[in-house]
């Protein structure tokens, strides 16, 4: 038998930051490990690997999901972001421009995690997708303000133990700021439907 193919492993193409990687992996092997034990993509984070930090936080289509709770054979198919692929060359995503100019973190860990957030939530708030904090849900409402207490809410699944969120939510807002005037987004993502803009733990 081929062994890249048997009953716990598979052969699987994984479409990361524009380019394709073909890979034979466990069934059991999480998104999160394959990226940076298989890849050497490790500039997506492993902290609590159980789905409550957010430091691994990666953008499949768009649309933000923890790696560490998403099985890698689930991922084929799928347009994968990680933060390496968040700039566009040497230009950097203006979230990116956003932490560094307002020191948006100390340590760096969680960096990634919560620079792949806030690149989706800028998205998800501009398609008008309301928050746990947002006061008028109707859809012709349109977008909420980007309080800091919707970049609170929004972001709040991005533990820094650091405790830069003071600077973190100034980052968010800048950038927001910066795409909406027509900086340049360098990830395509753009979510379309009116719904609750949770992580996506898992397919
Ligand atoms: S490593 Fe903490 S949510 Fe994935
Ligand atoms: S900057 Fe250190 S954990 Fe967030």
């Amino acid at each position: 038998m081929d062994p890249a193919t048997s009953s716990t492993h598979s052969p699987i193409t994984l479409n990361i930051n524009g380019e394709k990687h073909a890979l034979s992996v466990d069934h059991r092997t999480t998104l999160l490990d394959a990226l940076r034990e298989r890849l050497d993509l490790t500039g997506t984070k492993k902290g609590c690997d159980q789905g409550q930090c957010g430091a691994c936080t990666v953008l499949l289509d768009g649309r933000r999901a923890v790696s560490c709770l998403q099985l890698a054979v689930a991922a084929e198919g799928r347009e994968i972001t990680t933060i390496e692929g968040v700039a566009e060359g040497d230009r950097l995503h203006p979230v990116q421009q956003s932490f560094l100019d307002l020191d948006g973190f100390q340590c760096g860990y969680c960096t990634p995690g919560q620079i792949c957030s806030a690149v989706a939530v800028i998205e998800e708030h501009a398609a008008g997708w309301p928050s746990a904090v947002t006061d008028d849900v109707r859809p012709e409402a349109g977008p909420p303000p980007l309080t800091a207490d919707e970049i609170r809410e929004r972001m709040s699944g991005n533990l820094c133990r650091c405790g830069a969120y003071a600077s973190i939510v100034q980052a968010v807002e800048r950038a927001a700021a910066t795409v909406r005037s027509g900086g340049a987004s360098a990830v395509e993502s753009a979510p379309s439907e009116q719904s609750a803009p949770s992580k996506e733990a898992v397919a």
